[in-house]
């Protein structure tokens, strides 16, 4: 009686598994021969249609995984996505109630027809651009096929480095059917832009959009068009390594600049300071072009700026040889040329709010060297003005006397007391602190410009598009 209830238990069971199993080899043994029945006569090296007119519509879509790299120098773009193929197969279709319920195969992508989709602007040497199929394609009953795989690309990209390092590149996939005409093989693309949302984050460029582009050829050999799809892979360069690293220090030495000629121009020091900033940023423009293309064509918009630098420090230099020549005074009998007196004592003086000290040294001058008969005058007044007017009569009439004096002098150059000399050398000086001041204010000026102006991010870009 056990062993009763037991066989038909295990018989049950067995019932059991074979049920849940039966559906499954079924499905299994119908997908065998629905697989060999549909690729017995199949032709793979024909378009899968059963009228010749019938154009093939081949739907393309990326998927962007990552930049590799984009190389300024060889102007080589590598990039790594997955491409997402869709077209209609008239002779893959089938009854899938007929076939065991079979609604989808997968079948080696060598087995079938696929379209001959090349990347035409590619320079990877193995494949000549042609997108080897490495990955199975599935069918579904109604015979669209999809296939997907994974590729990585490397084609020619045009790099513009007039903005570096605040570019953005353009680089260019150009997907196509190579004997296919557009009138055979249609392509079109399911979504205008590539997906992004698998990117992986680039250190150098960030990916801005991909947008795709269907493009209509007719190529001088044949009349019939040929069709194209464009992935354009809008890229940005993250300029903070450069701004960092170069621009940074740059405008450091820049601010030296500015400072060096607040070194008196007796210490002896100054020159060797200009010289040492000038050999610096020699250096980094070495540093910049050792990691751009050699191009003639345009120069980068951060070498334009190391360029101004340096043209601004070398301007320094020159300027300080003309300022310590000026300060050593020259043959000690010479007085300081009027046009010179007049310039740097006098307007680029009140400019500079040095008035003040070069009209004292005027003031020691003139007490020293003639008598004048305004001076007395002039005291009496200063005892008793009380009123601005008076005080502007007071100073031009300083003025007409300054002015008698250095006639005087002028006329009575031969005969000149060492008084005289010294006083002539103080004035030598005091020009030599004057244009100091100036240049210093100039050149800062200058080195506020170069910076706004050859560090704007998007200044020019607007203007172009
Ligand atoms: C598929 O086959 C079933 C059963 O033979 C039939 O009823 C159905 O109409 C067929 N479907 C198509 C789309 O031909
Ligand atoms: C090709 O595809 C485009 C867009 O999908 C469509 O507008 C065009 O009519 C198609 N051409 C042919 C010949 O089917």
């Amino acid at each position: 009686m056990a062993s009763m209830t037991m066989r038909t238990f295990v018989g049950f069971l067995l019932l059991m598994i074979l049920l849940t199993l039966m559906p499954e080899s079924i499905a299994q043994d119908a997908a065998v021969a629905l697989k060999a029945s549909l690729l017995t006569n199949y032709d793979k090296t024909l378009r899968p249609v059963k009228s010749a007119s019938t154009v093939v519509n081949v739907d393309f879509d990326v998927s962007l995984r990552q930049i590799i790299e984009l190389s300024e120098k060889d102007q080589i773009f590598r990039i790594n996505l997955w491409l997402r193929v869709y077209w209609n197969d008239e002779y893959l279709t089938w009854n899938a109630s007929e076939h065991g319920g079979v609604d989808s195969l997968s079948i080696h992508s060598s087995d079938i027809w696929k379209p001959d989709i090349f990347l035409f602007n590619n320079i990877g040497e193995e494949t000549y651009g042609n997108i080897e199929a490495i990955t199975d394609v599935t069918v579904t009953s109604t015979g669209r096929v999809t296939h997907l795989q994974p590729t990585i690309f490397i084609s020619a990209c045009p790099v513009d480095i007039t903005r570096f390092p605040f570019d953005k590149q353009e680089c260019i996939l150009e997907f196509g059917s190579w004997i296919y005409t557009g009138n055979k093989l249609n392509m079109s693309f399911v979504n205008p832009e590539a997906e992004r949302s698998y990117v992986t984050p680039n250190v150098e460029w960030i990916l801005n959009g991909a947008p795709m582009i269907r493009k209509v050829d007719i190529y001088p050999c044949c009349p019939e068009p040929y069709v194209t799809i464009l992935l354009v892979l809008q890229l940005e360069r993250r300029s903070f390594y450069y701004m960092f690293n170069m621009v940074l220090p740059c405008i450091i030495l820049m601010i030296l600049n500015v400072f060096g000629f607040y070194i008196p121009p007796d210490s002896g020091e100054r020159l060797g300071f200009f010289m040492t900033i000038l050999l610096a940023l020699v250096v980094f423009l070495q540093v910049l072009s050792g990691s751009l293309p050699k191009t003639s064509t345009t120069t980068p918009q951060l070498g334009r700026f190391f360029a101004n630098t340096i043209a601004l420090v070398g301007f320094s230099c020159l300027a300080s040889i003309v300022v310590i020549r000026l300060s050593y005074s020259g043959p000690a009998s010479r007085p300081l040329p009027r046009w010179l007196r007049l310039l740097l004592l006098r307007y680029l003086a009140r400019l500079f709010c040095m008035d003040t000290i070069a009209e004292e040294k005027h003031e020691d001058e003139e007490k020293a060297v003639v008598y004048n008969p305004f001076h007395k005058e002039n005291q009496t007044n200063q005892h008793r003005n009380t009123t601005n007017f008076e005080l502007d009569v007071s100073q031009n009439l300083r003025h007409i006397q300054l002015k008698l004096v250095r006639c005087s002098r002028e006329y009575s150059a031969p005969a000149r007391p060492k008084q005289e000399e010294e006083a002539d050398q103080d004035e030598w000086k005091m020009a030599a602190l004057v244009l100091d001041r100036a240049l210093m204010f100039s050149v800062g000026l200058a080195s506020i410009v170069v910076c706004v102006t050859l560090l704007r991010r998007n200044g020019q870009h607007e203007d172009l598009s």
